[in-house]
């Protein structure tokens, strides 16, 4: 858009320094217009149901990740980082930040009960990571149901406005995300707008600065990720050739313009000599050079003004009488590059061990005890991250809650991921972005509960007039099409008897036919489920995508699912429908759960930290109830192979024809052969069997009281656990339907104590 202020400025690449863009600078007027969109947006976008947003966010993932490439060179270019990062991990992880966040946008109402979104945020990102920053805020802001005015930096506008006409693309309203460029006058506007409900900041300690004293007594939430000079603390029983790698990772990572970059190392005096010796041998092998080379470690600076912040404070370090040391090959002098730089013989109080460089330069400082390491650690105004390196983990659990940071790392630097928050202490700022803290600093409490959000009251509507249409006459029965067989090792397998099981319509009339499963069935399904184990290992991540997967699949064939639903138990079209939105909704629900079911930290009496750990119970039986075929299945397979057990399910007796047409949904959606496996049959005698069954490790069953009474005796053979229910449940409900509960139900907690302290 034609900016109202008049005003354009270049985009440049770093490592070319030609232009490769010109972008509007925004005035107030394009400031005020895109807050007045993004208000005007809000009712609606906060209004929706949490599936809904999921919906559009896991839309947003999927787009970022179809346009990889494009995004990974533009990144690039823009930026003058190189391919190999913005390839392997910057888009990555944004991809991987909206599909978490996808699931905090269906969970919100359960787990964030009580909290509304804020209203309109504006976003001020910097230049380092541009589209990763884009994600760690525009994520969780519109997961809680706020809408956005994002401004990039001015060095690297690029990406975010490829990301605004990916938003576009996703078909998301318009309003709910809109994006201003300019540069800090454009930040300060915004900071200032009136209509503005929260600023989230990543910055400079220096302009956050001004943030807070702008926003102050205003009533705007304020979160801002500041700068840092992040401590790398090797002790001398660390392994030195994995703390090297370390460094490299640690500060000569996206050339060292990061903030929590380990910009200080410091070693163990006894060790000190050949780390450093060590680090030097490995700086005159890196590369650097242009970026889009994806042979290359180090691209270029992002612009003049950094290079030459850098070369001063290089230039002040030597001043000041510090040993510098560069490898002897030479950058190219194309472009705004500058090489790996490291200083040794440094006093703790010198400029370049406390002023933030931004830059390849590490200073190194050497210690004696973990004492004095520590005191080194905290010798700062900030408090972003650290990285402790040592075999002994009782010291590095000793050392670890003693440092003032965020963040700390063990024998690992410079790992992200969307499950954990990332923020500082002290000058380095406050707010957490990324998890569940992340999401409280775009949520508020909502003290009066007469005015809502009005999403939980739009589902009990929903719910309501489902429940209450039951036309008399089912629709035209679909032909019989098939004789099913049972699921079992990722295949459709023919059932060892050869007597099929007729299934039929309310009025008699047949529909298809089943497998009447037996022992031996079951038992090839047990075998299935026990040998694909290894799901338990998979991370969260893969488990939640594989369920959005199905979920994808299962709703693109919505119809032909209500009409089966429909002709099996007649309960209506409308009614159908709704049970098959809502059995995609419940898959979205334990697909966000899976990166989410996390343990605790508990507050024992040892010195020490005592974690709970929720772990699967291995392979479990399920018989799922008569009502709801699809849903009731869907219901209780979904919580239990989210969390990482394979199962063996029984699906409905009398209409199990919903859960025999998702044989092919599964084999479409990537599953691994053994994770689910369905037999089908007579519920009860099945059921029983799976009980008796030594190799199966919990059993649940929705049924009747004799039945359950069953399973719960025939269980004490190996003393399986079992949830044996004969009360009717509302699937519909999501309160009795899915949440905590069925998770609980589907983990074991493993307490493992570890004191420490030297
Ligand atoms: P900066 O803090 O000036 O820029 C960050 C963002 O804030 C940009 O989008 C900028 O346009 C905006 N901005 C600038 N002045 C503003 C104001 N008064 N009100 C609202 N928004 C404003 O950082 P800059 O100048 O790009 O880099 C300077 C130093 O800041 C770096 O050398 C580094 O030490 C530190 N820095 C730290 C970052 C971090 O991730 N913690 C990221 C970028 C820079």
């Amino acid at each position: 858009m034609k900016p109202a202020s008049g005003e354009w400025f270049d985009v440049i690449n770093p490592a070319t320094t030609q232009r490769i863009a010109r972008v509007p600078q925004a005035g107030k007027a394009d400031v005020d217009a895109a807050v007045a969109a993004a208000r005007a947006a809000f009712p609606g976008w906060s209004g929706l149901p949490g599936h809904a947003r999921a919906r559009y966010l896991y839309a947003l993932a999927r787009e970022v990740q179809r346009h990889a490439r494009l995004l990974a060179v533009l990144e690039s270019m823009d930026n003058g980082k190189s391919i190999r990062e913005t390839r392997d991990l910057d888009i990555p992880l944004v991809a991987r930040h909206f599909y978490h966040h996808a699931g905090w946008a269906q969970l919100r109402e359960s787990e964030f009960a009580g909290a509304t979104p804020v209203g309109v945020v504006g976003q001020i990102i910097p230049w380092n990571f541009p589209l990763l920053m884009v994600a760690w805020k525009v994520a969780p802001a519109l997961a809680a149901g706020n809408t956005v005015v994002l401004k990039p930096a001015e060095f690297t506008p690029l990406t975010a406005l490829a990301f605004a006409e990916i938003v576009a693309e996703a078909g998301l309203p318009p309003g709910v995300l809109n994006v201003i460029t300019g540069d800090g006058r454009t930040g300060a506007l915004l900071v200032d707008q009136a209509d503005v409900d929260k600023i989230a900041f990543t910055g400079s300690t220096e302009v956050g600065r001004v943030i807070r004293k702008a926003t102050a007594g205003s009533g705007k939430k304020l979160s801002l990720e500041l700068g840092g000079k992040s401590p790398f603390i090797v002790f001398d029983d660390a392994d030195l050739d994995s703390v090297v790698e370390g460094v490299v990772d640690a500060i000569w990572f996206n050339q060292g313009q990061v903030c929590c970059a380990g910009s200080r190392l410091l070693v163990h005096e006894g060790v000190a000599e050949r780390l450093v010796a060590k680090l030097r041998a490995r700086m005159e092998k890196l590369r650097v050079g242009p970026p889009l080379d994806k042979a290359i470690d180090m691209g270029a600076i992002v612009a003049p003004v950094q290079l030459e912040r850098i070369r001063g404070l290089v230039s002040k370090g030597v001043e000041e009488g510090a040993t510098m040391w560069q490898p002897s090959w030479a950058c190219p002098t194309e472009g705004y590059f500058y090489p790996p730089t490291l200083f040794t013989d440094v006093s703790p109080a010198a400029t370049i061990a406390q002023v933030e460089i931004f830059g390849p330069v590490l200073v190194a400082m050497s210690f004696r005890t973990p004492k004095e390491a520590v005191e080194l650690a905290n010798n700062t105004p900030y408090g972003l991250a650290a990285s402790v390196w040592t075999e002994n983990i009782n010291l590095a659990l000793d050392v670890a809650p003693k440092i003032k940071a965020g963040v700390v790392w063990i024998n690992c630097t410079n790992v992200f991921d969307a499950a954990s928050g990332f923020g500082g202490y002290r000058e380095s700022g406050f707010g957490r972005e990324g998890g569940r803290e992340g999401m409280w600093e775009y949520l508020k409490l909502q003290w009066d509960e007469g005015r809502g959000t009005g999403d939980g009251s739009k589902r009990s509507v929903a719910k309501g007039a489902s429940r209450r249409t039951r036309p008399s006459s089912p629709v035209p029965l679909p032909p019989i099409d098939r004789t099913y067989k049972m699921f079992i090792g990722g295949k459709q397998a023919r059932p060892d008897a050869p007597y099929p099981r007729a299934i039929v319509a309310p009025d008699g009339r047949r529909l298809a036919e089943v497998g009447e499963g037996n022992r031996k069935d079951v038992r090839n399904a047990v075998e299935a489920a026990r040998a694909a184990e290894g799901w338990a290992h998979t991370t969260g991540h893969t488990r939640g995508q594989i369920l959005y997967y199905i979920a994808e699949n299962l709703a693109t064939r919505t119809d032909e699912f209500a009409a089966r639903i429909d002709a099996m138990t007649g309960c209506g079209p409308e009614r159908a429908r709704a049970e098959v939105d809502a059995a995609v909704s419940r898959l979205f629900t334990y697909a966000s759960w899976a990166d989410k079911y996390d343990g605790q930290v508990h507050p024992t009496t040892i010195r020490g930290v005592t974690l709970a750990m929720n772990e699967p119970i291995g392979v479990v039986g399920i018989a799922a109830p008569e009502d709801l075929p699809l849903l009731g299945f869907v219901s209780l397979v979904a919580p239990a192979v989210a969390v990482g057990n394979t199962v063996v399910a029984i699906p409905s007796e009398i209409h199990p024809l919903a859960a025999t047409e998702l044989y092919s949904v599964l084999e479409t959606s990537d599953v691994p052969a053994g994770v689910m496996n369905i037999v089908t049959g007579s519920k009860d005698e099945l059921s029983k069997v799976l009980a008796d069954h030594l190799d199966v490790d919990a059993m649940w069953y929705f049924g009747n009281q004799v039945a359950a009474a069953e399973v719960e005796r025939a269980s004490a053979g190996n003393m399986k656990r079992t949830w044996a229910e004969w009360h009717a449940r509302d699937w519909l409900d999501p309160h009795q339907g899915e949440g905590r509960e069925f998770l609980r139900e589907a983990t074991q907690v493993k307490n493992i104590w570890i004191p420490y302290g030297e």
